[in-house]
């Protein structure tokens, strides 16, 4: 049994205002009892350690704020190497590093070598769980889960599913990838704390017998998710139309394949018409703004405040290696940013809302992970508003909660992530 004490922050719903109080329970001495890699108390001090036993391992994280461990629900495995490539625009990007890359992860010791250094990275980051595609190669997601379970850290991902408009030897076959997807799912699907999810990469790299066969497996196994990109770009959406001329829009090419459902996280999602959000949003599928990399790229900026008056569920992303920070702080940080170029100004409890519960509302996860509520998986961080000489002096006009988040968003990044915790263990940041 291990009780974390310090001030503690867990959303309860989507905040309405930015001042919606009633969205989240925060305790200024707070505490969290561990046991058996589960939240089993939350509360105040006072109240938690009534409930603890004799002997109980105390820590105490104050004055940081304990937090559930960020979620990054769009990220490359095998793109660590990509991150920082100089390029006009997305498919120029792709096919000049991406999909060079990626055909190093063919090499299973590679693989192995890269998946210690993603999850290193990602938990110094302070992210505990991450939805990630993997490479075509089935061996990529084996290294992927393999060292997610060694850690015992919940985490999702997928064989890249793409058989078309790559280099061979980033290709597989409509037959191929269902079938080494089939075997991702029953080697991995819940072994440990792992999920798979269905990967199709996107139209322009699958046939229509590739989308058919990713239909086949969204229908064989409705409880997993589902992942792809979707218009992100605009001589992309051009492109996507030339291949499936009898789709309405870009949307409607995964929707007729049976892939657009609530289980269906859409990467991107910047360029799109009144019909596609009312469609997601009907499908209760949900679209991922990833920020650093829709900037760094180009590509675009996502049109939150539509989304919303449409009803779509959203999420938000770094999409490493077209994003250019691991940090979900940074990429809070971004995505305020665009939507202050929108007119929209997201308040800083929405912003942690998103990278928390928010996140895990994406996954259909908030049973397990994004809160502090007894019953959740102990993935907690702990966040220290005054990390760096910047930081600390503006901490010193500070005073409402509110504005220490915007701080934290506004100015933080691993510096700031001061302790982790995957499944109530501590685990090194340094
Ligand atoms: N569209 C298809 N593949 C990719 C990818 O790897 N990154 C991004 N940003 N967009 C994509
Ligand atoms: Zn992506």
């Amino acid at each position: 049994m291990r009780l974390l004490r310090g001030r503690t922050l867990s959303f309860v719903s989507r905040p309405q205002a930015r001042d919606d109080h009633q969205s989240y329970v925060y305790e200024e001495d707070g505490a969290l009892l561990i046991a058996y890699g589960k939240i089993i108390a939350a509360g105040t001090y006072d109240s938690v350690i009534g409930q603890a036993s004799d002997g109980v391992e105390t820590i105490d994280h104050r004055p940081h704020l304990l937090m559930p461990g960020f979620i990054d629900p769009h990220i490359h495995f095998p793109q660590m190497q990509v991150t920082a490539s100089y390029a006009a625009n997305l498919l120029e990007w792709l096919n000049t590093y991406t999909f060079v890359e990626e055909q190093r992860f063919a090499d299973e010791a590679h693989a192995k070598r890269l998946a210690k250094l993603f999850f290193d990275e990602l938990l110094r980051q302070g992210t505990t769980t991450a939805v990630a595609y993997c490479s075509v190669h089935k061996g990529s997601a084996d290294a992927y889960f393999a060292e997610a379970a060694r850690r015992n850290l919940l985490m999702v991902g997928g064989k890249v599913m793409m058989d078309r408009n790559a280099p061979d030897a980033l290709t597989d076959t409509a037959q191929s990838s269902y079938d080494d997807t089939k075997a991702v799912i029953a080697e991995w699907h819940g072994q440990a704390r792992n999920h798979v999810a269905i990967t199709p990469r996107f139209a322009i790299t699958s046939t229509p017998a590739q989308l058919e066969a990713a239909g086949t497996l969204a229908r064989e196994h409705p409880d997993l998710l589902i992942q792809t990109h979707l218009s992100e770009n605009d001589a992309e959406i051009a492109y996507t139309l030339e291949l499936y001329p009898e789709a309405k829009d870009y949307t409607d090419v995964y929707a007729r394949y049976g892939l657009l459902t609530g289980k269906m996280l859409l990467g991107h999602a910047i360029h799109l018409s009144d019909r596609e959000m009312g469609a997601i949003a009907e499908a209760g599928a949900i679209a991922v703004h990833c920020p650093t990399s829709n900037l760094f790229l180009g590509s675009g900026l996502f049109d939150l405040k539509r989304l919303k008056a449409h009803g779509v569920r959203t999420a938000i992303a770094t999409d490493i290696g077209g994003g250019s920070s691991y940090s979900m702080l940074r990429t809070l940080d971004e995505a305020y940013k665009i939507q202050q170029l929108r007119g929209h100004r997201v308040p800083p409890i929405e912003s942690f809302w998103q990278v928390t519960r928010g996140n895990a509302e994406a996954l259909g996860l908030t049973d397990r992970i994004g809160t502090l509520e007894p019953g959740s998986d102990a993935d907690i961080i702990a966040l220290d508003a005054s990390a760096t000489p910047a930081m600390d002096i503006r901490m010193e006009t500070v005073t409402r909660l509110e504005e220490e988040l915007f701080l934290l968003q506004t100015l933080g990044d691993d510096r700031s992530v001061r302790a982790v915790y995957v499944a109530g263990e501590p685990v090194s940041v340094d």
